[in-house]
C-alpha cells in the first residue's frame, strides 16, 4: 500500500520519501518507482520510519497488527502532523478475510491513541495496493476520509484528489473509518467470487 500510494503521489508532482525500518529496503523501494516513473516525477527518496515521520505529512501503511509496535517510537516525529491511517484490521480464518473489531473501535482510532498529538485522518482503506501499483491502470472509485480535526481531513481529500480517478468522500469523524475498514474484508469476498478488483463507488452526492 505504501508502495503504491508513493508512485500514485509522486506522478502527481508530489515530492515523496518511502520510509522502513531498513534503509537499504526504502532505498530499493525508491529505486523501483524511480524506473518506474522514468523522470517524469520528482525523484522519490527512500530512508527510516524516523525520518519520513518528520515530514509535513506521514501516511502509516504498515499492517494493523504492526501499528501498535511502529507508532509510539514515531510519536515524537508525528506530534502536530497530520497522519493518515490506511489499516484495515482484518483476519484471513481458514482463507477467508474477517474484520476484525479493535477496541478503540477502529485501526484508525487505536492509532490516534498511540500518537495523540496528531492529526489522524483514515483514508484508503477500500482501495487495493495492486491497483495503485499498475501506474497505467485508470483508477475510477472513491476513498472514504474521516478524521475529527475537520482541517486535515479536508487537506487529506485534496491529496487523494491529487491522485487521477480518485474521489475523496469526506466521512465525518474518526468514528467513521470503522465503516471504511470493514468494507474491505466484504471488497475480498467479492473480488474472489467475481474474478476482479472491487472498489467503492457512493452515489447521489
Ligand atoms: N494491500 C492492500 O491492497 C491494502 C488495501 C487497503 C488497505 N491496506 C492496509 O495498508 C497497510 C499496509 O498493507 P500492505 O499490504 O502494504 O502491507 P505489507 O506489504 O504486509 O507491509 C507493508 C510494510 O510494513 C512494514 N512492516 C511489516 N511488518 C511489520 C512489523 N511487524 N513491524 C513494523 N513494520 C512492519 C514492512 O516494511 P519494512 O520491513 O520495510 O519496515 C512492510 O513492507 C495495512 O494496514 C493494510 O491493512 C492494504
Amino acid at each position: 500500500m505504501g508502495t503504491g500510494l508513493a508512485l500514485r503521489l509522486a506522478a502527481a508532482g508530489l515530492e515523496v520519501q518511502v520510509g522502513s525500518r531498513d534503509p537499504e529496503r526504502s532505498g530499493e523501494v525508491a529505486k523501483r518507482l524511480n524506473s518506474l516513473l522514468q523522470g517524469r516525477a520528482p525523484e522519490v527518496t527512500g530512508s527510516r520510519n524516523h525520518e519520513v515521520a518528520a515530514l509535513a505529512l506521514a501516511v502509516v501503511a504498515v499492517p494493523y497488527e504492526a501499528v501498535r509496535a511502529t507508532i509510539p517510537g514515531l510519536a515524537g516525529e508525528l506530534a502536530g502532523k497530520i497522519v493518515i491511517s490506511t489499516a484495515v484490521p482484518m483476519s484471513f480464518a481458514s482463507g477467508r478475510p474477517e474484520p476484525l473489531h479493535p477496541a478503540a473501535g477502529s485501526a484508525a482510532e487505536e492509532l490516534a491513541e498511540l500518537c495523540p498529538a496528531s492529526r489522524v485522518v483514515g483514508a484508503f482503506q477500500t482501495v487495493a495496493a495492486g491497483q495503485l501499483l499498475e501506474l497505467g491502470l485508470r483508477l475510477d472509485e472513491d476513498v472514504l476520509v474521516g478524521g475529527d480535526d475537520r482541517e486535515a481531513r479536508q487537506e487529506v481529500a485534496t491529496l487523494v484528489r491529487r491522485i487521477e480517478g480518485l474521489r475523496a468522500v469526506e466521512s465525518g469523524p474518526l468514528a467513521t473509518c470503522r465503516y471504511a475498514e470493514g468494507l474491505t474484508p466484504l471488497l475480498l469476498r467479492l473480488n474472489r467470487l467475481h474474478h476482479t478488483q472491487t472498489g467503492i463507488r457512493i452515489t447521489g452526492l
